[in-house]
């Protein structure tokens, strides 16, 4: 369920499009369920969530509008023209759980396996979530919404997740019946047990301490709880995999961030979304990663900016200051210090020197730098593009290249240095005269 207005984010964006490690919200959602081996996905989506319904599309699940957000139950009820006559077992789950784990849902299908209904329960004493009351047998009493509770009610501590398993056609049944007689004068999806209950069916509570229970977001404090706790995770096992890191908790991931073992990183490193690294390699501090490829065995930063298709092959270095787009460089090249490389091919072992500029745009399009294998840049060289430098080449120092250097010649684009000899002693000599002049007046 994805429709609710998320009031609390104050946010033109749908709650459930806001990201956490650079996914949305509703994406681990999915996820999870794909992981606990659910085939059919269904979000219940605001009409105008057109942003929500081709994010589901996108991930592989099929959506609903909810034409008024009247409640959970009402936003449940809808998926029914595409599910109601579905014979099998149905999970409703809110969208708004980032960290939700597939291990959750699969132990509310196990528990609805012998009784025919499951919700997940788990402790907590905040205000924002339904409590559950126990029946004397175990079973689900009743869901009570913190604003609808009284008395004792309030000091429950079990609260209700969001996840209830149940056989989809009863299920779709007794959410025809929901009424909205409560503190929010909403259709509730938590006074479903209770229809259950007078047909018969016993609703089990599945009790977890998984953190995914925890962390629905609701406002933007929230949200950053929930992407505090999802890069804990993720560092937990990008460590596990064979990643060191010397500060981890100034080291942020992406849901996609994908390792190899034996990669090194050095503090206040962040990771866009589309990043791979391979084994051996170094990041050092202070670096922004994202959309980028880096070879085995790279050195990279400290204060680099790979951006997206910057594409490092085995060994290469890119240092201080350097800025990668959409270019790939090949074997064993470096570019130590201050420059910028955008829509490039830099060849194998080719050396581009302190502040060499791919001059890639012209305000109107972009263009390619080809710069051939051993190349050598001098530092402070403007390449203008579209520009090739052949393989083994050289440019001078403080050149803009804009047409093809030839393979293995040098080019030089400079005015002649003169000397003046004898000059600097002449020009000292009467500024001393002058100063002494002015200082007597
Ligand atoms: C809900 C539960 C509460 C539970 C908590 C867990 C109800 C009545 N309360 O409260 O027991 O402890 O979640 O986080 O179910 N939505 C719709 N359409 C609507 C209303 C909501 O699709 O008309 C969706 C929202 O987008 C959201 C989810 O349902 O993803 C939950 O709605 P929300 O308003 O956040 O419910 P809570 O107050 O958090
Ligand atoms: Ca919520």
């Amino acid at each position: 369920m994805a429709a609710g207005q998320g009031t609390r984010m104050k946010s033109a964006k749908p709650k459930v499009m806001h990201a956490v490690a650079g996914r949305p919200i509703l994406g681990h959602v999915i996820a999870a369920l794909k992981g606990a081996g659910v085939d059919r996905i269904v979000v219940v989506t605001a009409p105008d969530a057109e942003e929500v319904r081709a994010y589901a599309a996108r991930e592989g699940a099929e959506s609903v509008i909810q034409s008024e957000q009247l409640g959970t139950g009402h936003a449940a009820a809808c998926a029914a023209s595409v599910l109601g006559t579905f014979d099998g077992p149905l999970v409703v789950s809110y969208g708004d759980h980032p960290l939700f784990v597939p291990e959750t849902f699969e132990a509310s299908f196990k528990a609805r396996e012998k009784t025919g209904m499951a919700i997940v329960a788990f402790r907590s004493q905040s205000k924002a979530y339904g409590r559950v009351i126990g029946g004397p047998d175990g079973m689900l009493d009743r869901i009570v919404e913190y604003k609808d509770a009284r008395g004792a009610e309030r000091d429950v501590d079990l609260c209700n997740a969001g996840v209830m398993t149940a056989d989809a056609k009863r299920f779709f049944g007794w959410a025809a019946k929901l009424r909205n007689e409560n503190a929010q004068k909403e259709y509730y999806l938590t006074d479903i047990p209770a229809f259950a209950k007078a047909d018969g069916v016993a609703c089990a509570v599945v009790e977890t301490d998984d953190i995914g229970c925890r962390t629905g977001v609701n406002s933007r404090e929230e949200l950053a709880v929930a992407e505090a706790e999802m890069q804990k995770r993720l560092r937990a096992a990008a460590m596990a995999n064979g990643v060191g890191m010397i500060a981890p908790e100034t080291v942020w991931l992406s849901f996609d961030t994908v390792f190899e073992p034996d990669v090194q990183l050095e503090p206040n490193i962040f990771f866009g979304t589309g990043v791979t690294v391979r084994s051996g390699t170094v990041i050092k501090a202070n670096s922004h990663i994202e959309g980028a490829e880096i070879g085995k065995g790279a050195i990279v930063g400290p204060f680099a900016r790979l951006r997206p298709g910057a594409k490092l092959e085995e060994d290469v270095h890119i240092g201080n200051f350097v800025e990668v787009k959409n270019a790939r460089v090949e074997k064993g090249a470096k570019a130590n210090h201050l420059t910028y490389l955008g829509d490039a091919r830099v060849g194998a072992g080719a050396n581009i020197g302190a502040g060499t500029i791919t001059c890639n745009y012209d305000g109107f399009d972009k263009h390619h730098t080809d710069i051939g294998a051993g190349a050598f840049i001098g530092s402070n060289s403007a390449l203008v593009a579209p520009v090739k430098i052949g393989d083994g080449a050289y440019v001078g120092a403080g050149s803009t290249i804009a047409k093809p250097v030839e393979e293995n010649a040098l080019a030089v684009v400079r005015a002649e240095q003169k000397s003046v000899l004898g000059w600097a002693e002449k020009f000292r000599t009467r500024k001393k005269a002058e100063k002494a002049a002015k200082a007597k007046k």
